[in-house]
């Protein structure tokens, strides 16, 4: 092995555990340390891996405390000139956002790869070890840089990685842009580019979220059938700073939420349009009246805006 992993553990269904063997629906996430995972893979023995236990939770439960401890031990470990790459074990459940949140506030040249499981490690054939045993091997790989998620063999970029099924093990789809790659029996089949997208105003972002300074607050609504404005007229009123509105299509808005959409940018308060497609992005058209998402998924806007907030 050529230079030192270290595995950050933050929970999920990788760590988890059912009271009966077998069950892969009635199990409690996050209940294995990082350390537990590791050393129930004996081809892991003896290799220069250190483990910390950034967080333990379900990641459905994931919130800025866990991402300003994540985004900082990955700030100190990818600063150390011996480590060769980073890997985070995470619940699928919102890995998308953390390898997204990561990538925009760090864009590592080093690689930090998230890594999950769909079934937990009590399963009768857990797919976690194998997960984490590819993800050990990309984070090696000659040319690895950037965040990028690891599942079943599909190696995806962190801006396009986005779960699309609750039950598969192949849980994770890279859309439109295809994954970045596979690993199969440990060799990497590369047939994208590595992550290198940094946001503009990461430094800033970093340097708040650092401070332990309060997190802007930003929502995101949907437009739907039916759709009103009473929901933005709320957070309005609550001081929402910001609000991705998940839209139909190519970025249509209800009318009615649209009105209030208009009434927050008004106010001063940033609006971004997303889609709520599962692929493709919402593409630009003379007229529009709210900024699009420059392709980032609903979830991933978010992250985007909060970061471009923090830093003002
Ligand atoms: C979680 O996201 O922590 C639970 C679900 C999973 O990991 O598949």
């Amino acid at each position: 092995m050529a230079g030192k992993i270290v595995v950050l553990g933050t929970g999920g269904t990788i760590a988890g555990k059912a009271a009966a063997p077998g069950d892969n629906l009635g199990y409690t996430a996050a209940q294995l340390g990082v350390q537990d995972l590791l050393a129930a893979i004996p081809a892991l023995a003896g290799l220069p891996i250190a483990t910390e236990q950034v967080a333990q939770l379900d990641s459905k439960d994931m919130g800025p405390t866990a991402w300003r401890d994540l985004a900082l031990r990955c700030a100190h470990w990818l600063a150390q000139p011996d480590l060769r790459g980073i890997v985070i074990t995470h619940g699928t459940d919102t890995l998308e956002e953390t390898a997204f949140f990561l990538q925009a506030l760090l864009a590592p040249a080093k690689p930090v790869v998230v890594t999950c499981a769909m079934r937990p490690a009590t399963a009768l054939a857990p797919d976690g070890p194998q997960n984490l045993v590819d993800a050990i091997a990309v984070a090696q790989a000659p040319g690895a840089r950037g965040v990028v998620a690891v599942c079943a063999g599909v190696i995806h970029g962190a801006r396009e990685v986005r779960k699309v099924h609750p039950y598969r093990l192949d849980a994770f789809s890279s859309g439109d842009a295809g994954p970045l790659g596979h690993i199969e029996d440990g060799l990497l089949r590369i047939e994208g580019n590595w992550p290198a997208e940094r946001a503009s105003h990461a430094q800033a972002a970093m340097e708040k979220i650092a401070s332990g300074a309060p997190w802007p607050r930003v929502e995101i609504v949907t437009s739907h059938a039916g759709a009103g404005g009473a929901l933005v007229e709320a957070l309005i009123q609550q001081g929402v700073d910001g609000l991705v509105v998940a839209a139909t299509g190519n970025g249509s808005v209800h009318r009615e939420l649209e009105a209030a959409l208009l009434a927050a940018q008004a106010h001063g308060i940033r609006v971004v349009r997303s889609t709520r497609c599962e692929q493709g992005r919402v593409l630009p058209h003379r007229g529009d009246v709210l900024p699009h998402s420059d392709g980032l998924s609903p979830v991933k806007a978010r992250i985007a805006l909060l970061l471009e907030l923090m830093a003002l």
